[in-house]
């Protein structure tokens, strides 16, 4: 039993889609966010600043007693995460394994979708992740870079015709591939379930890659004897900068009012 609580980090506050799974799934554990408010978006940048962002990130959770991480970032999970997890002596979980170990079991006739942002799409890892699992699944990628920043401005409503048009023009394509399964690899992308759902079908599954995430989590602390006690567990939140709209956002990702404060991160200084 390990009463210490998790870390959890994302570029923004998409990552709070992952905290959702894990309160639900975990109910147990008390949780440190840390959003990179101040940075985000991640999706776009180089491989060398991800890693420092991922570093300074990692370091400031560090700073508590803290005894995992997840990184809810689909972007440094896909970029940084072996470098954070050499560094680190603590378990570090990523959001692409749970997801492509899921996709392979899932997948029936081998042929697997990917959406993420362009920097997860770039690294290739999902490819290279599911390649090792089972290298006759064929994976198909897209970048949606439109999303995120679609997402934040509240544009994720089904019968929004700026949403539906983009998601329109990004996933027909992928569609007509013939895909039976699709990973939705970036955080901000739960909220645009609904929409992904009826453009692809009801015959393609779609893989939530935070939830994967939290059983992940499950897991891993179960097998080590790491779970909290049983009780009402408690999540807290940090942010690098507090946007006027930050609030709203915050209750859309997590779908329940931001009621505690957030505490300000100056993250450079990690
Ligand atoms: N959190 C990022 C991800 O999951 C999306 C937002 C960003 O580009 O920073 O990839």
């Amino acid at each position: 039993m390990d009463n210490r609580p998790i870390g959890v980090f994302d570029s923004g506050l998409g990552g709070l889609t992952a905290v959702r799974q894990m309160r639900s799934i975990l109910p147990s554990e008390n949780i440190i966010y840390f959003g990179d408010t101040s940075r985000v978006p991640y999706g776009g940048r180089s491989q060398e600043i991800l890693l420092k962002y991922g570093r300074q990130d990692v370091r400031f959770l560090r700073s508590f007693d803290i005894k995992a991480i997840v990184v809810a970032c689909g972007t440094v999970s896909t970029t940084a995460l072996p470098t954070l997890r050499a560094e680190n002596d603590l378990p570090i979980l990523g959001v692409v394994e749970p997801a492509c170990r899921r996709a392979v079991g899932q997948t029936r006739n081998k042929r697997v979708g990917l959406i993420a942002t362009a920097a997860s799409v770039r690294s290739g890892s999902y490819e290279r992740t599911i390649h090792a699992l089972d290298e006759g699944v064929e994976v198909i990628s897209k970048a949606c870079p439109l999303f995120v920043p679609l997402v934040e401005n509240g544009r994720y409503q089904v019968g929004d015709s700026v949403i539906e048009t983009v998601a329109r023009e990004y996933l027909v394509p992928l569609r007509d591939t013939g895909i039976d399964t699709l990973i939705l690899g970036c955080t901000h992308y739960p909220l645009l379930t609904e929409i992904i759902g009826r453009i692809m079908g009801p015959d393609v599954m779609l893989i939530d890659t935070g939830e994967e995430a939290a059983w992940e989590l499950k897991r891993t602390l179960t097998a080590q004897d790491m779970l909290a006690e049983e009780r009402m567990g408690e999540a807290t939140f940090y942010a690098s900068d507090q946007p006027s709209d930050f609030g709203a956002l915050a209750s859309c990702f997590l779908r329940e009012p931001m009621e505690k404060a957030v505490l300000p991160v100056d993250i450079e200084t990690y």
